[in-house]
């Protein structure tokens, strides 16, 4: 059976190419999108779709590229909902929190951890994201962070060595001694499931010394870099991941111009997390707007995790971009498409031209502005991986 199909009568398909539509997000209006194979085949106006393909009248409703989430923690067991209550009530947020969930993942099954991180991949898919990276991080020994990793390795193509999260509690009183383990044991044991290294440098993790050394490391492994930066406190990092090529840092609550005209003019993607921010009650949010007009990319995130960022919506990150960081919407919705696109290093994905991968979601709603406009509202109809459903709310005829 041919697997070719055409879904009609779209209001606004969001190619993301400015040569196929309208604006920064390539928008055509009562639109058709053609898929073969998992590839995207043909777009253009519904009136002019091959209708002798399996063709699906969707309504007038939008329809986006997939989401494509760069930076989420779900390898982890625990919960800490206690800590974020009491977040709320005044205790300030530090990256010491990290070890609780440390005891619950290296107590957890294989089985654990996989039912987890699967739940979250599933409200993921329910909320439009069609590609996630997904790190370890929680185990801190040889053996959770090779276990995380495999288990990551079957549930998605983008997987991230993050044993320097936090020094592990056995070496708190010598924290290079744990650098070593991760340059060397540790990430004999993880590189072969990852294909990213990423380290948490800041403020109760790890310094820039320690952070390039862990960064070189995995790259003479063949990993790529990517980099957690500046969440907590102000630090000089910026001018090392540029020069290290890291695809992206990320978090970034910190930034001062120079930093800003570094990553504008390089090919560093800006990750910003927002959700974190909110769910730590950050004194501030990213420079959201100051780093698009200096010219970096952004991507966005939900950084889905149990203890900075536990939401795994990137429509609700869309909502923080535009109200907190003075984004456009457009540019919102870009940067949680294109912009995790190239945080990943992909062109496959994060766009709808022809000849991209078939991951899209499709929209309850008039215009993709309800993205923002309708904070917290569920509004995915279907969504697309490789041109099957990975979930339908139903109301697809
Ligand atoms: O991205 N910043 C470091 N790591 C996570 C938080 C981890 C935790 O608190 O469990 C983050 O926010
Ligand atoms: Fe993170």
């Amino acid at each position: 059976m041919s697997n070719q199909f055409t879904l009609t009568n779209i209001g606004q398909l969001v190619t993301n190419d400015p040569n196929l539509g309208d604006g920064l997000l390539g928008v055509i209006r009562d639109a058709a999108i053609t898929v073969n194979d998992g590839v995207v085949e043909w777009v253009g106006q519904s009136s002019q779709a091959d209708q002798s393909t399996r063709t699906i009248d969707v309504g007038g409703r939008v329809l986006i590229p997939g989401f494509v989430d760069s930076h989420s923690h779900i390898m982890f067991a625990g919960d800490r909902s206690e800590e974020f209550a009491a977040r709320m009530a005044g205790i300030p947020y530090s990256a010491g929190g990290i070890k609780v969930t440390t005891n619950a993942t290296r107590n957890a099954s294989d089985d654990e951890l996989r039912r987890v991180a699967q739940s979250m991949i599933t409200e993921m898919h329910e909320a439009g994201t069609t590609t996630v990276e997904i790190k370890s991080g929680y185990g801190l020994d040889v053996e959770t962070e090779a276990r995380s990793l495999r288990i990551a390795s079957e549930l998605s193509e983008e997987v991230t060595f993050l044993g320097a999260h936090v020094v592990a509690p056995e070496f708190a009183n010598d924290p290079d001694a744990y650098v070593d383990l991760v340059v060397g044991k540790m990430l004999d044991a993880c590189a072969p499931y990852a294909n990213w290294i990423d380290v948490f440098c800041d403020r109760g993790a790890f310094t820039e010394v320690q952070t390039q050394r862990i960064l070189e490391a995995g790259m003479a492994k063949g990993l790529k870099p990517r980099v957690h930066l500046n969440q907590l406190v102000q630090g000089n990092g910026i001018r090392m991941a540029v020069d290290l090529d890291c695809a992206s840092a990320d978090h970034l609550t910190y930034l001062t111009d120079d930093d800003i005209n570094v990553l504008a003019a390089s090919d560093t993607v800006a990750g910003l997390v927002p959700g974190c921010d909110f769910s730590t009650r950050s004194p501030q949010y990213p420079r959201g707007r100051d780093l698009i007009d200096a010219g970096a990319v952004v991507a966005l995130s939900p950084d889905c995790n149990p203890g900075s960022s536990f939401t795994s919506n990137m429509p609700f990150c869309i909502a923080l971009a535009v109200r907190e960081m003075h984004m456009t919407v457009d540019e919102s919705v870009y940067a949680a498409t294109m912009g995790g696109a190239m945080a990943l290093r992909r062109s496959d994905i994060g766009h709808l031209g022809i000849g991209a991968r078939a991951d899209f979601a499709l929209l309850n709603a008039p215009s993709y502005i309800h993205l923002a406009y309708r904070p917290g509202v569920p509004m995915i109809s279907t969504t697309w991986k490789n041109g099957n459903v990975i979930y339908t709310k139903g109301d697809l005829a």
